[in-house]
């Protein structure tokens, strides 16, 4: 049949989801979502919601939760944008910053939708590599970004968990004639973050999701802070209504609930370092990781077998082709006796 698309839009695979499965007691570790439950302070709100209401359309701007989020960040509400998940606002600034003119840099390996993005604005893709079993940040990085108009650090970076030191961040920003986009999903499990560089240079947008440290993917929320002139601009990108009504209430609910989810957050960081020292011992290959997951290359260095045997066992973890990501599989942080399960597993195949 004949297509009607553009045709980039032809020639490009999109994006590849992280698998949903819908098998039951499958121990799901693969798309680094919480294993806790969100604050029982959503059920609360959603029992309160009068349903009547939902034939009025949403806040456009959710300015409620952009007053939440500008307190916490100590910035005004004009310098923050609430996207329907992050995905929504990278879209934005890929539509934005980015065309067959205006490159985006990324390092490599880094999260797999940029370049998906990219090559839907038909715009070139230059791969910065991390260097070494640590995935070393190189420090200067100025002639492989000298003509890009996007550059994109995800910090922490997934899928390796590792982070960019804040002041090599820094030294980005300031020898970078373009945006820095600097993608802290995963930055609530970290040691520090760079939410304080949003309004300290004029090209730096923060962007952070509820996705992981808030659990609730399930909702799709996640807010970007940046100078005023910068929102504004991904103002005019953004859908008209991006964020459902259902999402602002219990996205409120929930973000407020700040005791309840540093819990969740701190046990959550316990058990992974605990997980590493004993991935480690049995011989795998961990980079240090500030995030809710680790990257693991087994001692044999075939990501691939280890996906396989564990699927094999009910536990789902995502392995990344390629040269460098085949010999790991991300595995995400669960619940105690989901972590256990998984090393047992591994225990009795590589001890
Ligand atoms: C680095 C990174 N950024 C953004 C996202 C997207 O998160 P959201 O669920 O908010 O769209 C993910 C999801 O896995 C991610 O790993």
């Amino acid at each position: 049949m004949k297509s009607y698309f553009r045709k980039e839009i032809d020639a490009i695979a999109g994006y590849t989801a992280g698998e949903q499965p819908k098998i039951a007691n499958l121990i799901k570790l693969n798309t680094n979502e919480n294993p806790y439950p969100p604050s029982p302070a959503v059920e609360a709100a959603l029992r309160e919601f009068d349903i009547a209401r939902l034939r009025r359309y949403p806040d456009p701007f959710a300015d409620e939760l952009r007053d939440i989020f500008a307190a916490d960040c100590n910035v005004k509400r004009e310098n923050v944008i609430v996207g329907n998940g992050s995905d929504d606002l990278l879209t934005m600034c890929f539509r934005g910053f980015t065309s067959p003119e205006h490159p985006v840099a990324v390092f490599d390996p880094s999260y797999s939708l940029y370049p998906v993005l990219a090559e839907m604005q038909v715009a070139p893709v230059i791969k910065i590599a991390l260097e070494g079993k640590d995935f070393t940040y190189p420090d200067d990085i100025s002639c492989q970004t000298e003509k890009a108009n996007l550059l994109v650090i995800t910090r922490p970076n997934a899928p390796t968990g590792t982070v960019c030191p804040k002041s090599l961040v820094r030294k980005y920003c300031e020898n970078f004639d373009g945006m820095v986009l600097i993608d802290e999903a995963y930055g609530d499990f970290a040691d520090d973050n760079c939410m304080d560089l949003a309004l300290e240079y004029d090209n730096v947008i923060v962007m952070r999701t509820f996705s992981k440290s808030c659990s609730m993917a399930g909702v799709r929320l996640g807010y970007a802070v940046s100078n005023s002139t910068v929102i504004e601009g991904l103002m005019k990108l953004k859908d008209s209504y991006n964020i459902d009504m259902l999402s602002q209430i219990v996205g409120k609910a929930n973000y407020l609930d700040k005791e309840y989810r540093s819990k969740c957050i701190s046990a959550i960081r316990r058990d992974r370092d605990q997980m590493r020292e004993k991935l480690l011992k049995l011989g795998f290959e961990v980079p240090k990781s500030q995030s809710n997951f680790l990257f693991a290359a087994p001692p044999d260095g075939d990501g691939e077998a280890a996906f396989r045997y564990l699927r094999e066992n009910a536990v789902l973890v995502r392995y990344f082709k390629g040269d460098v990501t085949g010999k790991y599989i991300r595995i995400t942080i669960g619940t105690p006796d989901e972590n256990r399960r998984v090393l047992e597993l591994l225990n009795a195949r590589y001890a």
